[in-house]
């Protein structure tokens, strides 16, 4: 007899809930063990058409009506990101594990309660960081885990978009929906890789600043396509950097950016610098992608430059394939929750200490504001 299918919802069926590479509903149908059984967007026309493209049997406009009227296993939660943690958090209470699109929350304290529903509750609380899965990542992840490049303590990240950023005027532009700009955008993921690489050290003080200027040196009334409207009047940040201080001594350095004029596509990096060798992997959106690494491997010193295969399947699609697993309890979780909370705190520290112009520290998991900097 064949086995149960999980179970699964989606919660906002936008963009990256429908795309045909990278959305979660057609890699769900490609995925045997799952059944997409029900749709919830607050917009019924942007389900219904979600549910007749896709051939999924229930439509819903609230995701609690969907949670109190199908039997569901999972759901995946691919709404705005002001949305994430109380949804995901009613999810959780209702005993259905939880895919939730990066950023996982907006403040610590809701990321924190995302933590603790999903333990009280035993169940699934997955970040989607669809970028651990590239094929480039895992290597590279693989490589400084061996030791090859020693102890990594100095490690830049980035992703800079060229000018303008493609979603300007929706909910991406709004503080109140998007919570800032390419801080919880892309910041978040590089972020959470940087992190990854040097398995999840204890943050010691942040500093960061944000930049406006060139949103509004090119906005206005001669481009429309930046002038800011009512509804979405571009309070975020269009560029940011940081520096990231860990109690082992490391640290990472943030760069991110809507409105690069560096480059004619996005440039998404992350370097690192070892003890015993070096590695950079360079990802532009288009031109060629690479990964150096200088350092050792099986016993002789080595400087390489590996071509990566790009693979037919999409990281999405590998993630989603990771959660069913972990939900089947064939797998354990490679983005823990309590590693989506650091993500957070740390972005949440990049905006206090920018907005204050103070250095914050974290003293046992709470913020401390440190010394005046200006
Ligand atoms: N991992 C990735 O590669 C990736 C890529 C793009 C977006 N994202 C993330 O996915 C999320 C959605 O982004 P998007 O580009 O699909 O946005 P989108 O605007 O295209 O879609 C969001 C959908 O959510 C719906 N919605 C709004 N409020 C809702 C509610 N209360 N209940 C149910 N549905 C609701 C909207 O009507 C819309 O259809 C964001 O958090 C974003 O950061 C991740």
């Amino acid at each position: 007899m064949a086995s149960k299918k999980l179970r699964v919802g989606v919660i906002g069926v936008g963009s990256i809930a429908t795309d045909e590479v990278h959305g979660h509903i057609p890699n769900y149908l490609r995925i045997p063990e799952v059944e997409v059984v029900a749709l919830s967007d607050v917009n019924g026309r942007r389900a219904r058409y979600g549910a007749d493209r896709f051939g999924i049997p229930y439509v819903f406009t609230h995701y609690r009506d969907m949670l109190a009227r199908v039997d569901l296993d999972a759901v995946s939660i691919c709404t705005p990101n002001y949305l994430h943690a109380a949804i995901a958090v009613g999810c959780l209470q209702s005993g259905v594990h939880v895919l939730v699109e990066k950023p996982m929350a907006l403040t610590s304290a809701d990321a924190r309660r995302m933590v603790e529903t999903a333990h009280k509750h035993n169940r699934v609380l997955l970040v989607g960081m669809n970028n651990r899965f590239r094929d480039d990542v895992r290597a590279l992840k693989l490589i400084v885990s061996q030791g090859a490049i020693g102890e990594v303590y100095y490690l830049w990240a980035g992703w800079l978009r060229p000018t303008p950023h493609p979603q300007l005027g929706s909910w991406f532009t709004s503080k109140a929906q998007a919570g800032g700009g390419p801080l919880w955008d892309t910041g978040i993921v590089m972020l959470d890789l940087a992190l990854w690489m040097l398995d999840f050290p204890e943050p010691e003080s942040v500093f960061g600043v944000l930049f406006t200027e060139l949103s509004e040196q090119i906005g206005g009334e001669g481009n429309p396509l930046i002038a800011p409207t009512e509804e979405s009047p571009y309070p975020v940040e269009d560029a940011a950097a940081a520096l990231v201080r860990f109690k082992s001594g490391a640290a990472i350095r943030l760069d991110v950016s809507w409105v690069s004029r560096l480059k004619k596509a996005d440039d998404i990096y992350l370097c690192l610098d070892g003890t015993r060798g070096a590695a950079e992997l360079r990802n532009p959106v288009e031109g060629r992608k690479t990964l150096r690494v200088r350092g050792e491997l099986f016993g002789t010193r080595m400087d390489l430059e590996p071509h990566i295969e790009e693979s037919d399947e999409p990281s999405h699609l590998r993630e989603l394939q990771h959660f069913v697993d972990v939900c089947l309890g064939r797998a354990e979780p490679l983005v823990t929750p309590e590693q989506g909370l650091m993500g957070v705190q740390i972005v949440e520290a990049i905006y206090r200490s920018a907005t204050t112009s103070r250095l914050v520290c974290f003293d046992e998991g709470l913020y401390q504001l440190g010394v005046e900097m200006a």
